[in-house]
């Protein structure tokens, strides 16, 4: 047994040093979300036995079948967060409106977390991995009471992002501003998250594109060329393909291994799929700050003004040089 183990916890506070001035609020606002990621990976790993995986019975917000885990861990979520009071807001995928933390002003917290609690979730019962993704802002005017636009900023304005994977083990990959990314394996047996891989980078190119290419029919020529591209190279070899649906999963995968993952807009979804707030930017931050690349097809993810805290963005995200290709691609043939 590792006697000097690194946790999350001890791994922030060392790290708040660099910060003269730190309140120690942030370490508060994320020991109150490790505390929802080990609810929900426990509740993930036992929800075969209880029988928790089926329809809760609501739809969210955007229409999709809500599940019983989703809704657990949503409102393991609220709960968690909302009690920290390091929180003034929250935006969640399953809620439609934005969270407010009702708290006097004087104790209102300054962060706001935009979370997917629960993703993947038409994964949940064929047991393949899903995910938590969230990411933390600031509110702008400290001095003033929150407000609801105060959640519309741009990933740029990021603090912190990660996700949770709920795979073969669970694992928490946390991007800090300008401190990098670090993985964290979830121990069981002492109940923390113990750094596994610190300093996680992202290949500068890949041999892995990930999309579902069963919308091929639906997608630009700029980008069915990209793909056929990948399977027929003029030189070399092609590219393997892998796609869970699953997007921790899938972006997990991307960030160890190097490669592409695309969400593209189609003629079915002229905006793809994935959710601006709590989906593109906290993965584009994580890929950022690992030295990868994540653009919409015409600007990077992280500098888009968001206008609704449930619009949609499509997706290009991983290895610098696959990211630039496919770039170019739309703009030879997309663009005209
Ligand atoms: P969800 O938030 O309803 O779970 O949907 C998001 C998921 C992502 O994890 C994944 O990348 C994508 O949907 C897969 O969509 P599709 O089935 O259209 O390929
Ligand atoms: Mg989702």
């Amino acid at each position: 047994m590792d006697t000097n183990c690194m946790t999350v916890s001890r791994f922030i506070i060392e790290r708040q040093r660099d910060f003269p001035g730190a309140t120690g609020e942030f370490t508060t606002l994320l020991n109150s979300l490790l505390t929802s990621f080990k609810a929900i990976s426990s509740a993930v790993n036992r929800a075969g036995i209880h029988q928790i995986y089926g329809l809760a019975g609501e739809s969210n917000v955007t229409g999709d079948d809500q599940k019983k885990l989703d809704v657990l861990s949503n409102d393991v979520f609220i709960n968690m967060l909302g009690a920290s009071f390091t929180v003034c807001g929250m935006v969640s995928e399953e809620n439609e409106k934005v969270i407010r933390v009702p708290a006097p002003n004087e104790k209102q917290g300054k962060y706001i977390v935009c979370f997917d609690p629960l993703d993947g979730s038409s994964n949940i019962e064929c047991l393949a991995s899903i995910g938590s993704i969230f990411g933390i802002l600031k509110k702008p005017d400290t001095n003033e009471p929150f407000k609801e636009e105060d959640v519309l900023q741009s990933g740029d304005n990021f603090v912190a992002a990660g996700y949770t994977l709920y795979g073969s083990a669970t694992m928490l990959v946390l991007a800090l501003k300008n401190h990098g990314v670090h993985g964290f394996m979830y121990d069981p047996t002492i109940g923390e998250f113990v750094l596994t891989d610190p300093d996680m980078l992202v290949k500068e190119k890949g041999k892995i594109y990930s999309t579902n290419e069963g919308y091929f029919k639906y997608l630009s020529p700029g980008i069915q060329k990209y793909i056929d591209a990948k399977k027929f190279p003029q030189s070399g070899e092609p590219y393997g393909a892998r796609y869970i649906g699953s997007m921790v999963a899938d972006m997990h995968r991307t960030i160890k291994y190097g490669g592409i993952f695309m969400y593209p807009a189609n003629t079915k979804s002229p905006n793809g799929k994935l959710r601006l707030l709590y989906e593109c930017n906290p993965m584009a931050f994580i890929v950022e700050q690992a030295g990868g690349a994540a653009s919409n097809g015409s600007q990077r993810i992280l500098e888009i003004e968001p206008k609704s805290i449930h619009e949609r963005a499509p997706i290009f995200i991983g290895s610098k040089k696959d990211v630039e290709e496919v770039l170019e691609y739309i703009q030879r043939h997309d663009h005209n």
